[in-house]
C-alpha cells in the first residue's frame, strides 16, 4: 500500500471542507491558533514514516497528555492506582462535575478531567519535581530533548480554570486528593500545556503499539498495562463521543482541545492528526474525518 498517497488524498479532501469546527476558547490563550492548520503523521511499527501538512508544527497537546501521565503513573504504581479511579466511560463531557459528586469522589476513568487530576495527584506525590519528571519521561520516549510546555497556556488555563478548581476541591472533600489543590492543578495545567508536533506525539505513543516498548526498544509498560491503557483509550478517549469514534474510526485513541488526536492499531502503527477546529463534543472535527478516511481506505482498524 502507498501510505503517502493515502495521506495526500486525505489531506486534499479534508482541507477543502468548509466547516472546520470551532477553536476552543475557554482557555483564552488557545484561541490564537489558525484554524487552517492541518497535519497528519503516520509511523508504522517497521519504522516507515509518512507525513503531510503541518505535521511538524508544535501545538498544545492538552488531554492527549493524560494518556502519557497515566502511563508514567502505572509504570511506577501498577494497578494500585485503580483504587482511586474507575475504567468506565462517563458518557458525559470531560469537565462534568455531577457524576463525581454522585459517585463519591471516584472518577469514572483517568481521561475525564477529574480522573486526570487524580493521576496528577499521584505524580505530584511520586516526584519531587513532577513537571520535570513528566517532561523527561516524554523526552526519553521520543528522544527529543526540545519538548517543553508553553507557560502562557498553563497560566491562561490557571486563570480560567474554574471547573478544574471545582473538580479538585470536590475530590479533596472526598479524600481522593492527597496533595493541595494548588499544587496538583499547577502541575496539571503545565502537563496539559505541553507543546508537541504530530510527529513527536506519534513517536511518544509508539509504546502503545509495540507491547510496552518505546521507540528505543526499552520496556516502559508491561503487555498487560498496554492492553489495559489501549482499552481505556477505546472506551473513554473521546468522552461522550467515544462510541462515535469507535464506530467511525475503530481504533483506540485520545483527543485534546488543542485539536490533536492520536490513534493506534496495536502491533501495527500510530497516527496523529492536528486540526484545531473542534466539534460540539470538544473533539477535532477534521481530525475525526481524516482518521475515518484513513481506516476506511486502508482497512487497518481493530474491527
Ligand atoms: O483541563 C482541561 O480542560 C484541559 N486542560 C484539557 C481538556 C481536553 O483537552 C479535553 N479534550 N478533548
Amino acid at each position: 500500500m502507498n501510505f503517502q498517497t493515502v495521506l495526500n488524498d486525505i489531506y486534499n479532501h479534508v482541507v477543502s471542507v468548509k466547516d472546520k469546527g470551532t477553536i476552543a476558547s475557554y482557555i483564552p490563550e488557545l484561541a490564537h491558533v489558525d484554524i487552517n492548520n492541518f497535519g497528519l503523521h503516520l509511523k508504522i511499527k517497521n519504522g516507515e514514516e509518512y507525513g503531510v501538512g503541518h505535521y511538524n508544527k508544535p501545538f498544545s497537546i492538552q488531554s492527549i497528555s493524560k494518556v502519557l501521565a497515566l502511563a508514567l503513573a502505572a509504570s511506577q504504581k501498577g494497578s494500585t492506582i485503580l483504587n482511586r479511579l474507575g475504567v468506565e466511560p462517563s458518557g458525559h463531557p470531560f469537565n462534568q462535575l455531577a457524576l463525581l459528586e454522585i459517585e463519591n469522589g471516584i472518577p469514572r476513568n483517568p481521561f475525564i478531567n477529574s480522573g486526570a487530576i487524580v493521576v496528577a495527584d499521584i505524580l505530584v506525590t511520586l516526584f519531587e519535581n513532577p513537571v520535570e519528571s513528566f517532561l523527561n519521561y516524554i523526552r526519553d520516549l521520543t528522544g527529543d530533548k526540545n519538548i517543553n510546555y508553553n507557560p502562557n497556556i498553563a497560566k491562561s488555563e490557571k486563570e480560567s480554570g474554574y471547573r478544574n478548581y471545582a473538580t479538585a476541591n470536590l475530590l479533596k472533600s472526598f479524600g481522593n486528593l492527597h496533595n493541595s489543590v494548588e499544587e496538583v492543578l499547577d502541575y496539571y495545567f503545565m502537563q496539559c500545556a505541553l507543546e508537541m508536533t504530530c510527529e513527536q506525539i506519534t513517536k511518544s505513543f509508539h509504546l502503545f503499539a509495540n507491547k510496552g516498548k518505546c521507540l528505543f526498544e526499552k520496556t516502559r509498560l508491561t503487555e498487560q498495562q498496554v492492553k489495559r491503557i489501549n482499552a481505556i483509550m477505546l472506551t473513554c478517549g473521546f468522552y461522550d463521543e467515544a462510541g462515535e469514534f469507535a464506530f467511525e474510526v475503530g481504533l483506540p485513541g485520545k483527543s485534546g482541545v488543542g485539536g490533536g488526536i492520536v490513534a493506534l492499531l496495536p502491533d501495527n502503527y500510530v497516527i496523529t492528526t492536528w486540526a484545531p477546529g473542534l466539534n460540539e463534543k470538544g473533539n477535532s472535527k477534521l481530525g475525526m474525518l481524516a482518521l475515518e478516511q484513513f481506516t476506511t481506505k486502508t482497512q487497518l482498524s481493530i474491527f
